[in-house]
């Protein structure tokens, strides 16, 4: 019973350890060359979507501010976890950003983001 015990230990740690190792290589692998079709007009998180967020969500959508309960920015995730709300909020019923509007441009960036599957 008690080897049974220190067999299974054994094991999850070895697991354990071995999830680590694995996620490990995989940062320290060479991220490969980015080639998109049209440099110019890819449309990234880090290039767009992030500062359109923050400049026109996260004034009621951030931490601390009046619509955080309903929905907070803090980030990449807090979008891709949220995705449909958002799209239909800004993208169909375009009640979002409340009192505001986004201009043409915007949009259709932001539509092309939401299309390429929000790429970071
Ligand atoms: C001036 C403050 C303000 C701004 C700016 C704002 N919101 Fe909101 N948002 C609210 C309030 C208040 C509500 C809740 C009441 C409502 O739905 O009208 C809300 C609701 C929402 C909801 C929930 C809708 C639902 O029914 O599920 C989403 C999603 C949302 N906002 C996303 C955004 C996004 C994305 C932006 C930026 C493009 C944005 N908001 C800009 C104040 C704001």
């Amino acid at each position: 019973m008690k080897h049974r015990m220190v067999y299974l230990t054994l094991t999850v740690m070895y697991l354990l350890l071995l999830s680590c190792s694995k996620r490990q290589a995989a940062e320290m692998a060479p991220t490969p060359p980015v080639t998109p079709e049209k440099p110019e007009t890819a449309v990234t998180y880090t290039n767009f979507a992030q500062a359109l967020f923050q400049t026109k969500c996260g004034g009621c959508h951030s931490a601390g501010r009046g619509a955080a309960a309903i929905w907070t920015f803090n980030g990449l995730a807090s979008i891709t976890t949220n995705q449909s709300r958002i799209r239909q909020a800004v993208l169909v019923n375009k009640s979002m950003p409340l009192g505001r509007t986004l201009s043409a441009e915007e949009l259709k960036s932001l539509q092309e983001w939401f299309d390429k599957n929000m790429p970071e």
